[in-house]
């Protein structure tokens, strides 16, 4: 089968598209036939070696944790799941022609796998940070980087359970967000002063990275009240970080649900065959993904 590989840590170039033996489901896992892999951000973070320290990675590696397709072979103690049956979910290598999942549900009827592919690790992020910062119904909650994956989980799950959202994305991404049910604002000069204008803030998440906490915390009083998942400074400002994952089984199923009953829809912003993989990677590198990225082989 083909699979993308990397061989040394670096830029989108280390990527490459390479023959490789087809893997196998081991016990408590299924092979899919993969017909897209989402691109998530952790997928060029561990590209670029960030993780090297806390979870070292032997080279060469395959990338990619999302994907959906088609059960091909069912690993021993698995249940209720058959040969051609459609999963999303999350493994390893996913960027390849077929790939072991380790959690998966089977997909909604009327999705397609391009957009399945896309919300395994931003659905069980974004229901991970909404309970971690305690955001409740009637609560505002403030969202610092709204527009990408994780953020529009985030604002279509906050709708579903009641919780006002204030959003910050960039200037052609403000309609979007009100189209998930936030008030919308950009980021940049002023940015703190747009936000009081639309309302008081309870709790805050910053998805982006992008340096706000002091502002963050100065708008919900409290820095028990701001979390984030891209900022590593967080802890320094009494900020919780939070990273690591939760039950991925149960965000599926809630996701499953979701969708289902059409409170939730992640766009797809470009679909990429396997060999742009590093195209991918440095489209989503620039830091400005709506929805989500694919790769599809
Ligand atoms: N710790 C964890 O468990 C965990 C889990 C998942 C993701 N993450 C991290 O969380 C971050 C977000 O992930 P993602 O998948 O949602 O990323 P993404 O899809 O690439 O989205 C990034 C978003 O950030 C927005 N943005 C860019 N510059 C900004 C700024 N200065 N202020 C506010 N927003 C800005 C962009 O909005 P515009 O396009 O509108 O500019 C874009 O929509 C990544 O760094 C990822 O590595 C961490």
């Amino acid at each position: 089968m083909r699979k993308v590989s990397f061989a040394e840590f670096g830029g989108p170039d280390v990527l490459h598209l390479v023959d490789a033996e087809e893997p196998h489901a081991g016990p408590g896992q299924v092979r899919i036939a993969v017909r897209a892999a989402g691109v998530n951000p952790v997928d060029w973070r561990i590209r670029e070696g960030q993780f090297q320290q806390a979870r070292p990675l032997d080279l060469p590696a395959g990338v990619g944790l999302d994907a959906a397709g088609v059960v091909d072979e069912i690993g021993a103690g698995v249940e209720g799941l058959a040969i051609g049956d459609r999963v999303f979910g999350e493994g390893t290598s996913t960027y390849a022609e077929f790939a072991v999942l380790s959690a998966w549900a089977r997909m909604p009827e009327g999705l397609d796998f391009a957009e399945a592919a896309g919300y395994p690790s931003v659905v069980e992020t974004a229901l991970r940070v909404l309970d971690q910062v305690g955001a409740r119904p009637g609560d505002t909650l403030l969202v610092s980087g709204a527009s990408g994956g994780v953020g529009s989980a985030v604002l279509q799950v906050a709708r579903e359970r009641g919780i006002a959202v204030i959003g910050t994305a960039g200037a052609g991404n403000q309609d979007y967000l009100r189209e998930l049910g936030a008030a919308a604002t950009t980021y940049g000069e002023g940015w703190v002063d747009r936000v009081r204008r639309l309302g008081s803030v309870d709790v805050a998440l910053d998805l982006a990275g992008a340096g706000v906490l002091p502002e963050l915390v100065e708008l919900t009083g409290d820095p028990r009240k701001v979390l984030t998942i891209a900022d590593l400074s967080g802890p320094e400002l009494g900020v919780r970080f939070s990273g690591t994952a939760g039950s991925v089984p149960d965000a599926l199923a809630e996701a499953a649900d979701l969708i289902a009953r059409g409170k939730l829809r992640i766009p797809v912003e470009k679909s990429y065959p396997l060999a742009e993989a590093a195209t991918a990677h440095a489209d989503s590198q620039s830091g400005h993904t709506r929805g989500r990225r694919v790769v599809l082989p």
